[in-house]
Parts: structure tokens; C-alpha cells; sequence
């Protein structure tokens, strides 16, 4: 018994351990997603580079034959920032296009294009954008341009074409109902549709007003049952495949009748992702985390709306206002007696 206690106290500073370097690496990355925002205006070209330099190092951390884990970013670290939207666009769209095999050079292609996709939005006003309640027609119109401004943005970049097409195309549907031009399925370029799917689901996820955002099950839902035919269908299977009908960021209810919220998915294992427990026994920032990989009996049973919470469980495990993500390796992990 002491001896398999022990086991779960190292691999519970296992966790922590890779959870602190995941967000340290993210911290940097935000610096880095600043400064490129910050000069691209003046020294574009400059940017540009920094934007390469910068996927570069992001793609690193996905070299083949290694898993990667989606981990949910703390709010304390992520803060309110709304370019971290890119930069969650980046990391899902790379994601998939590696476990989608495309080659290397348009994996980085993707995390560059995500970085700038929204830069036409720089152009539109921010009464138009923070609005919570419906746009008119004009402001809708307005809005829509958005994609055809970005790409007059980064012309001064000297952007490859594929960035270009992303930027110009993340916004088209695979059915025609998306904008400016309503390209139709084949017209509308491979990396802009990875784009398009995760664009959509992180706007899902993080709404301008924090109350109207879905849960990410429920995102994924609506996507997967009544928009299907806006999207790729395998980029769309793939995300599913990729983040579980749990991704990070989902409260959930477990089979031992405890209830948590979802903090990493390990790709290769989306339906066995790693959930810190309510416990009221234990303190909040001692909060055991259970990884369900090693938790052959115990099976998530639902998804649970964190407004439907009790008040003392939804404060313990603080569903986030905002879902930032960021991916790291698996971390090797020292083999142990398991108990
Ligand atoms: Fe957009």
C-alpha cells in the first residue's frame, strides 16, 4: 500500500511537472505572438520572419513518433489576450496536420497562415467586434471583409501563397455558405480548411461575450451533427479523433461517480485524458489529477454543463472563462510499480 502510494505521489509530480514547463514554454510563445503583432505594421518583413522563426520552434515540438499532449492553459497564465486565439488555432491546426501526415513544411505552413488568419480584423472597428448582440447588415457586411483586408496586410510580408490562401479562405464553407466569395468545396485550399475547422471551433469555445461560449463537447457536437456539411469531413473526424469528445477544458462526470474537469488529452489517446478531481478533502491547489490512461476501470460517463455545478465544486475546479491550449511531447515517463 505505501508503496503504490508513493507511486501515485511521483506521477502526480510527474503531471505538475510537465504542466509547469507546458506553461512556461507557453508564456514565452505569448511573448513571442506580441512582439510579432506589435511589429507588424512598421517592419513586416520582420514579422514575417519572427512568425517563421517562432512556428519553427513550435513545430519542434512535434517531431514524429512522438505523442503529443493538448494541455489547458491556467487562466492565471493565459490571461484575457484575445491574439491567443491565433495562437490556439496554430496548435490545433498543426496538430492535425501531423497526425493527418502532411509533410512537415505544411504543418508549418498551417501554425504561420493561423497566426495571421485574423490580421483583416485589425481593420474593422471595435465597435464591430466586441458587439455581443446581433450585427446589423452593414456591420455583418463590414465584418465579412475582414479575410480580403488581411490579405492586403500581409502582401507587405511577402507571404507565400499557401499563408495567403489561408488568410484569404478561412472564413469559406465547404457547402458555398461561407464568405467573402463562397468558394465551394475543391475551390477552397487544403491548409484553409483545416484553418476553417479550427477557427470555428475555438470561436465556439471563446465568444467576445464569455457567457454566450459553448462548452467544448458542445462545440464538437453542433459542429459534428448539424454542420457537417460545412466542413472537410476528415479534418473534422480528425479534431474529434484528436481531442476526444472530452477535450481539455470539459467538465465531466466519471464512472467511480466523482467529477472533474478534463486539464490534457494525449492525442493518440483522446478517451483517456488526464481529469483533476473535485475532492473536498484535499486542497484546491493539491488537487489529485487523474490520469485515465493508467485508470484502465474508471470511464468518463458524461459531460456536465459547469453552470450545473454546485457553487463550492465549480469554484474548486474553476472551468475556465476562456480555453488557451498549448501542446508539449509526452514526457517519458519513468517506469514504475504500479499500484
Ligand atoms: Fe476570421
Amino acid at each position: 500500500v505505501v508503496e503504490a502510494k508513493r507511486a501515485r505521489i511521483e506521477k502526480l509530480k510527474e503531471q505538475r511537472n510537465a504542466m509547469g514547463s507546458c506553461e512556461q514554454k507557453f508564456i514565452k510563445a505569448a511573448q513571442a505572438i506580441k512582439s510579432i503583432t506589435k511589429n507588424m505594421y512598421a517592419r513586416p518583413k520582420e514579422a514575417y520572419a519572427e512568425a517563421n522563426g517562432f512556428i519553427e520552434q513550435l513545430s519542434k515540438s512535434l517531431l514524429v513518433d512522438q505523442e503529443i499532449v493538448v494541455h489547458l492553459m491556467n487562466d492565471k497564465v493565459a490571461g484575457e489576450e484575445v491574439y491567443f486565439h491565433s495562437l490556439n488555432v496554430a496548435v490545433l491546426a498543426m496538430m492535425l496536420g501531423r497526425e493527418m501526415k502532411l509533410p512537415a513544411e505544411k504543418v508549418r505552413t498551417l501554425g504561420v497562415g493561423a497566426l495571421f488568419h485574423d490580421i483583416g480584423k485589425s481593420q474593422v472597428p471595435d465597435k464591430i467586434l466586441l458587439k455581443t448582440d446581433p450585427l446589423t447588415a452593414a456591420e455583418r457586411d463590414f465584418f465579412q471583409q475582414h479575410p480580403i483586408y488581411g490579405v492586403d496586410i500581409i502582401k507587405n510580408m511577402g507571404t507565400t501563397i499557401e499563408v495567403a490562401q489561408i488568410v484569404a479562405q478561412h472564413h469559406e464553407l465547404m457547402d458555398g455558405t461561407g464568405y467573402p466569395h463562397h468558394l465551394k468545396g475543391p475551390q477552397i485550399a487544403p491548409l484553409a480548411r483545416i484553418i476553417a475547422v479550427c477557427n470555428t471551433y475555438d470561436n465556439y469555445c471563446n465568444r467576445a461575450n464569455p457567457v454566450q461560449s459553448l462548452t467544448p463537447y458542445e462545440a464538437l457536437s453542433l459542429m459534428f451533427s448539424q454542420q457537417r456539411a460545412q466542413f472537410d469531413n476528415d479534418v473534422l473526424s480528425q479534431l474529434i479523433r484528436c481531442l476526444g469528445v472530452y477535450p481539455p477544458g470539459s467538465c465531466v462526470r466519471l464512472s467511480n461517480d466523482t467529477v472533474g474537469i478534463v486539464v490534457s488529452v494525449n492525442s493518440s489517446k483522446p478517451l483517456r485524458p488526464s481529469v483533476l478531481i473535485y475532492d473536498p478533502e484535499i486542497p484546491k491547489d493539491e488537487a489529485m489529477i487523474l490520469d485515465l490512461e493508467q485508470e484502465p476501470d474508471i470511464i468518463i460517463s458524461k459531460s456536465v454543463r459547469p453552470g450545473l455545478l454546485p457553487r463550492e465544486v465549480y469554484d474548486y475546479l474553476s472551468p475556465r472563462k476562456r480555453m488557451t491550449y498549448y501542446m508539449d511531447q509526452k514526457p517519458q515517463s519513468t517506469p514504475s510499480k504500479k499500484g
